[in-house]
């Protein structure tokens, strides 16, 4: 009586257990079988309700790989799926066999052979069949039961494992297509793109192309509502990993006892409450980028945790006692003074360092000189659309006006009130087929003091007290800032006349005329 090895099971075994690829692991196992079976061909077939589909085979032409074999055609088969155990057919089986032509050392019918095929199991579900034939009839007769139930045992392991597997990767590559899919979309959704053409949008706009393709880490500063997670975002559109996803973690929101486990993740049974694996913010972030939102808000203990993994390009996660490789960019945004933080000792100093590879600032929205402009008529389609109105527009006036505000809370102050002064144009021309927001639908924007301090009703600071708390009368006021504005335009373009006066909307002569009026030197333009 044949019998499998013991050295062939643990040669199987070992081979099964290291991390093959599924046709490597079909390939050892085929040649474990042969080794164990004299035989001419050995194939394995994966079921599929009405069809077989062989997936690994030897000594049958590869063309067979390309077949499908409907079970109920071929009644060798259909008795094997019926079967729980081996079938051995009979050397003169009338039944037709479904490798006619196929076995690679014969062409043509074949003569009288054997045949033998196990069913494979795996609790209780049909997973395939492994297929033996052999030239020489009588061959199989002395094969042990035993045997077959060890070869049927370890192929439908092998099944199993490799669809296991096979449902795994599809299940991470499915993830990892609907959060690059999310976040491309939430990048639309939101507009996404950067508006200003000042210089000083347009120098930052530079820097970004420039670092965006480099795998740097970023941190970017600025005031409140200034655009820094807009600027993430736009790096991380404009990097390689812009297929990749892109998380987002704000650094202020999370709980203490929590930040370990919200960052890397922990696993079942790590803390009372931890009911199941759960992975962390970088490892969803794996092969894309990590934005630590509010980052100077973070405690010391948890900075020393992401120092850790941005140094060593690993996590741990809570409870578990190995550690996992992870690939992430990090981008970090603040509107705090981070090296005043590490100054007084709030912010560790080699975080900051990583961090800040290459610091990006952005600028205040009282710095961009012309983009309120272009950020009004950004918002008010924004807001039309929004709202589902047909026409809105916004008048010349209502952009002086809001020109002439510095915008402590910067572009988000701005988009506030561009949606509250639509509101208030709505209601006032209802049933109008275009509606215009006018300068008193933006409320009041009131300047204070000839350095464009300027407060608005929004930040509860009343006009009564702004205009109390100085001593110009308005238009002195309104001078002295045309004054400011057109000299800082005219420095910033090189004393162009006629790109000053397109980036404050006018023509040339007549902010030569204003600027004559308001005793600014009027040098003779370059074009
Ligand atoms: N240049 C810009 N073009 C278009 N929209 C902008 C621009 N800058 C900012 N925004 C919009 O203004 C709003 C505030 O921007 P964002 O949230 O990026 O600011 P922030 O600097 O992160 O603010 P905070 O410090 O308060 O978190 C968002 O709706 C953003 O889309
Ligand atoms: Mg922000």
């Amino acid at each position: 009586m044949k019998q499998i090895s013991s050295t062939a099971i643990i040669e199987l075994a070992l081979d099964l257990a290291s991390s093959l690829n599924s046709r490597d692991r079909f390939d050892r196992l085929l040649d474990t079988v042969r080794k164990a079976i004299a035989c001419d061909a050995v194939a394995l077939l994966s079921f599929h309700g009405d069809v077989l589909k062989p997936i690994a085979l030897q000594g049958l032409s590869r063309d067979t790989l390309g077949r499908r074999f409907y079970i109920e055609e071929h009644p060798r088969f259909l008795a094997l799926c019926q079967s729980k155990s081996p079938i051995r057919f009979a050397a003169d089986s009338p039944l037709p066999d479904p490798y006619d032509g196929l076995l690679i050392d014969r062409a043509g019918d074949l003569p009288v052979h054997s045949c033998m095929g196990l069913p494979l199991y795996y609790d209780d579900n049909l997973l395939g069949l492994l297929t033996i034939d052999s030239l020489t009839p009588h061959d199989f007769e002395d094969i042990e039961v035993r045997t077959l139930e060890v070869i049927s045992a370890i192929s439908a392991a092998t099944l199993n494992t490799a669809f296991l597997l096979e449902q795994l990767e599809s299940r991470a590559a499915h993830s990892q297509r609907v959060v690059a899919e999310l976040t491309e979309e939430a990048w639309k959704r939101d507009g996404g793109e950067l508006i200003g053409d000042s210089s000083i949008m347009s120098q930052l706009k530079q820097e970004l192309d420039i670092v965006a393709s480099s795998d740097f880490n970023i941190l970017i500063y600025g005031e409140t509502g200034v655009g820094k997670e807009l600027v993430a975002r736009t790096l991380h559109q404009k990097s390689l990993r812009q297929h990749g996803p892109m998380v987002y973690v704000n650094c202020a929101a999370l709980p203490d006892n929590l930040i370990e486990s919200e960052l890397f993740g922990h696993v079942k049974g790590a803390f009372t409450g931890a009911d199941r694996n759960r992975a962390g913010k970088f490892s969803l972030a794996d092969g894309g980028t990590l934005f630590l939102d509010e980052i100077g808000e973070l405690p010391l203990g948890a900075q020393s945790k992401i120092l850790r993994a941005i140094q060593n390009n690993e996590i741990q996660p809570v409870g578990q006692d190995n550690v996992e490789k992870v690939n992430v960019r990090i981008v970090a945004a603040t509107n705090r003074d981070l090296k005043e933080e590490v100054g007084e000792g709030r912010f560790r100093a080699d975080l900051y360092h990583r961090l800040s590879v290459y610091p990006i600032r952005v600028p205040k929205l009282s710095e961009r000189v012309g983009d309120v402009q272009l950020l009004s008529g950004y918002f008010v389609e924004q807001t039309r659309r929004k709202l589902g109105i047909s026409q809105l527009k916004i008048t010349e006036q209502a952009i002086v006006h809001l020109s002439q505000y510095n915008w402590p809370g910067n572009v988000r102050e701005l988009e506030h009130v561009i949606s509250r002064a639509t509101l208030k144009a709505r209601a006032r021309q209802r049933g109008k087929a275009i509606i215009a927001i006018e300068q008193s639908d933006c409320g009041s924007l009131v300047a204070v003091g000839s350095n464009q301090r300027l407060t608005s009703k929004s930040k509860e600071v009343s006009t009564e007290e702004s205009v109390a708390s100085t001593n110009l009368p308005l238009k002195e006021e309104t001078e002295n800032f045309q004054r400011q504005l057109i000299s800082r335009v005219l420095k910033e373009e090189d004393s162009n006349w006629a790109a000053a006066a397109r980036r404050l909307s006018t023509d040339r002569a007549n902010l030569n005329r204003i600027a004559k009026r308001l005793n600014i030197k009027v040098v003779k333009s370059v074009i």
